[in-house]
């Protein structure tokens, strides 16, 4: 059973709860509103500090009992004065909830009182919060040593309204990104196309406009690239459209695509058996979009927004595409599918032509848990940044810093792009190992048509990253933050 969170705010002056917590800087007694609360447990600062062998570094802690029952927690904040960046309070705040979480306290009041301490900043500590705190435990039973039913954080800050504020705008891309890890974390046969379709449907009581194309529409359009990888699968594709309408009327808007296969056996050349269970992330593209389109509009961003996300299975069975199939996407392309497990590239290749087609956007930006092979190149740290444009990808680096969703950039060139050419059709689907995840982005340059556009192979950081100060589940919503501050820093208003 999950425990609920709740974050308040109320002047520094103000409650009282069981567990209080304020911060202490390096070498440094509690200063401000910190001293005065510190003053009641009529403790000397330099010897109970010394006696805990606390230094006021970040991370570190001083645990303090004091009369009837009340608990002080003192947190180190680091070096006195140093400038915090945005998302070192992001961290803070994660770091906040994993202490607060191991007192099993529910009710508890945390100081802060620095001059740093931004609304802005008093945003980012509590998405912070939020983010840390976030589990994917639906399907475990309950234990009699799980963490009480609820917890109550109130901050106390200098301006309760404008954090408010900052905490309410900050929120929203929380709620994206937790979104995104939901849709990645669950299973795949409770999330199939038609499942994760729904749930994108629910962003409809938001504003957000919703079409879900079946593949009778799909054959229409003449998608036979995106349709020949669901054809093995007994669950239907869907290709969904969403679209938040946030700018002016009839203002480009900026288009956002994601891989969403839902389950990646390899198809016909299958995966081996180790970590397949892992390919229930493969829509880790597609649950970022929808993570993001719930973002912009759960804080009505001014800017029109569309999200385009292929939803399909990839299954070995008698109607499985082979390995020499030849199919022809809606852009008029003839594609040899040479592997069968290179199959993103293969929905994305209909979906990024649909998208330039309809709504010639500013501009493209898709993801995808396209490749092993930026796995390899790049770790869990960074996720592959390819485009045909300098500014836009100046940007996403910007951005990515940022958020702290790093991104590093890739070559596209000629000389790859030319690897992609067929014995049989215009382009084959694979070709061998070296440069693996670049032939993966000129395939799918094939389809942009030369719109400004950016792909980034998430197949590193849309899952199985390891924890961090501000994700302890599997998937940690990569990709939400990261173009939400896009999207804030540079094409808004
Ligand atoms: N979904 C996989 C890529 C992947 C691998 C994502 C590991 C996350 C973790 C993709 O569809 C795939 O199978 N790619 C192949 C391409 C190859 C057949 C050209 C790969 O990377 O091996
Ligand atoms: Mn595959
Ligand atoms: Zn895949």
């Amino acid at each position: 059973m999950s425990q609920t969170i709740t974050i308040r705010v109320a002047a520094l002056a103000g409650a009282s709860a069981p567990l209080t917590v304020i911060y202490a800087a390096e070498n440094e007694a509690p200063a401000g509103a910190a001293a005065a609360i510190w003053a009641g447990t009529g403790l000397g600062w330099s010897e109970t500090a010394e006696a805990g062998a606390f230094k006021g570094k970040q991370g570190q802690a001083l645990d303090v009992l004091g009369a009837a029952g009340k608990r002080l927690l003192v947190l180190g904040s680091g070096k006195a004065g140093a400038d915090t960046p945005l998302n070192g309070w992001t961290d803070r705040g994660g770091s906040l909830l994993a202490k607060i979480a191991a007192t099993r306290a529910t009710d508890v009041a945390v100081v802060i009182d620095e001059p740093g301490a931004t609304p802005a900043a008093i945003g980012e500590l509590t998405a912070g919060l939020r983010l840390r705190h976030y589990r994917f435990d639906k399907y475990k039973s309950a234990r009699p040593d799980d963490a009480p039913g609820a917890l109550t954080v109130t901050l106390l800050v200098a301006d309760p309204a404008a954090a408010e504020l900052a905490i309410v705008d900050r929120g929203a891309t929380v709620d994206g990104t937790l979104l995104a890890r939901d849709l990645v974390n669950e299973p795949a046969n409770v999330l199939g196309p038609v499942e994760f379709a729904a749930r994108a449907a629910e962003l409809a009581g938001l504003g957000v406009d919703i079409e879900i194309l079946e593949p009778e529409a799909l054959e229409k359009l003449g998608m036979g690239s995106l349709l020949c990888v669901a054809q093995g699968s007994d669950r239907p594709a869907r290709l969904v459209i969403m679209q938040w309408r946030g700018g002016a009327a009839g203002a480009t808007p900026l288009a956002f695509v994601g891989k969403g296969v839902v389950f990646d056996t390899g198809g016909i050349s299958i995966k081996p058996a180790a970590n397949m269970e892992d390919m229930k992330g493969d829509m880790g593209g597609a649950a970022a979009v929808t993570g993001l389109m719930l973002a912009l509009a759960s804080r009505k961003a001014p800017v029109n927004v569309v999200g385009v996300i292929g939803l399909v299975e990839n299954m070995p069975s008698g109607r499985s595409v082979r390995p020499g199939d030849i199919v022809k996407a809606m852009s008029g392309t003839t594609i040899e599918v040479i592997n069968t497990d290179a199959e993103g590239r293969l929905v994305l290749a209909d979906a990024l032509w649909y998208t330039q087609d309809r709504f010639k956007p500013r501009f493209m930006i898709n993801l995808a848990t396209l490749t092993g092979a930026i796995v390899v190149a790049l770790g869990h740290e960074h996720a592959g940044l390819f485009s045909n444009n300098d500014e836009l990808a100046d940007r996403l680096l910007s951005a990515g810093r940022n958020a702290n969703e790093k991104l590093w950039r890739m070559p596209l060139a000629p000389a790859y792009d030319k690897l992609i050419e067929s014995k049989f059709a215009d382009i084959r689907n694979s070709v061998g190992r070296p440069a693996g995840s670049i032939t993966a982005a000129q395939f799918l340059q094939r389809f942009v048509n030369d719109v400004p556009w950016a792909h980034l192979d998430i197949a590193g950081t849309a899952f199985g990253a390891g924890s961090s100060e501000i994700n302890s589940s599997w998937a940690p919503g990569f990709g939400v933050a990261l173009l939400d501050r896009l999207v804030r820093d540079y094409y808004q208003g």
